[in-house]
């Protein structure tokens, strides 16, 4: 079932947490529903294994035929490998960054994303979405080239993608987080690999500290509210990741072997 994080009359944000098996190998994975006066978007909806549930949760919620937008964040397996089912169900456009818009047609069979694709610049903007907007921020190299995040002013949420996530399971993805002390062991050592550099986190924060926000939502593990945004905030300014941790060491030719299991090798 969805977590509601925000509802009124009109305007909903809806938050699957648990679509993928937990005995799966993958990581676990966050999709989103907006739903404003009758119409949607689904952001990050995931790879195939969510697909189904994804589709079957909008479905209550409104006919597939009145999704407007698949948004994504970045072009990983895990945000948008879905896209040809979603192309194939429901009219919507895809929205992501023009970085990937000629990538994301090999998600799909051929002719597919024609006429599909809102290729979005690097400075973001304002999508029209019911009969209010998703604003589009930039959040390039945190952690993909082109990457945006989404903030909706009607539940002031803001959507992170990779940024700000935890690993988790999905029943703890469920409850939000208000004191980072705890949660950040279940956060560094991705942020310190996956996120690029400390100066796109500080350019980000200087640009996220403007909004009015009451949540801070990532794609993996729980979300944030309280204090916790503003202690994310101070903790991602000052994180050494990515190319700040790489030096020459790094960069070596390799001289070990890559271990295989038996049956790997059996079958070659
Ligand atoms: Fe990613
Ligand atoms: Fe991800």
């Amino acid at each position: 079932m969805p977590i509601e994080l925000y509802r009124d009359s009109r305007h909903a944000c809806l938050m699957f947490t648990d679509l993928v098996d937990e005995d799966n190998q993958a990581v676990q994975a966050n999709q989103f529903l907006i739903v404003d006066n009758g119409t949607g978007a689904v952001i990050d909806p995931g790879g195939n294994l969510a697909f189904n549930e994804l589709f079957l949760g909008m479905s209550r919620h409104f006919s597939p035929q009145k999704l407007s937008y698949i948004i994504a964040s970045h072009a990983d397996p895990d945000i948008i490998a879905s896209l040809d089912r979603w192309l194939t169900s429901t009219p919507a456009q895809l929205v992501i960054s023009r970085v990937w818009e000629r990538f994301v047609p090999h998600f799909t069979k051929v002719g597919k994303t024609d006429q599909r694709v809102i290729g979005v610049t690097d400075g973001g903007g304002r999508l029209p979405l019911g009969r209010n907007e998703l604003w589009l921020l930039p959040a390039h190299f945190l952690h993909s080239e082109g990457n945006f995040h989404f903030y909706d002013p009607i539940s002031r949420i803001l959507f992170t993608g990779d940024l700000g996530v935890s690993m988790t399971s999905g029943r703890d993805a469920q409850v939000p987080v208000s004191d980072l002390k705890e949660h950040l062991r279940l956060m560094e050592g991705f942020h310190r690999r996956y996120m690029v550099s400390n100066k796109v986190l500080r350019l980000w924060v200087r640009m996220a500290r403007q909004l009015d926000i009451r949540m801070l939502v990532p794609q993996h593990g729980a979300p944030l509210e309280g204090p916790a945004i503003g202690q994310f905030f101070d903790w991602a300014e000052s994180l050494m990741c990515g190319i700040d941790l790489f030096d020459d060491r790094h960069y070596q030719l390799p001289t070990t072997a890559i271990p295989v299991p038996e049956r790997a090798v059996s079958m070659a």
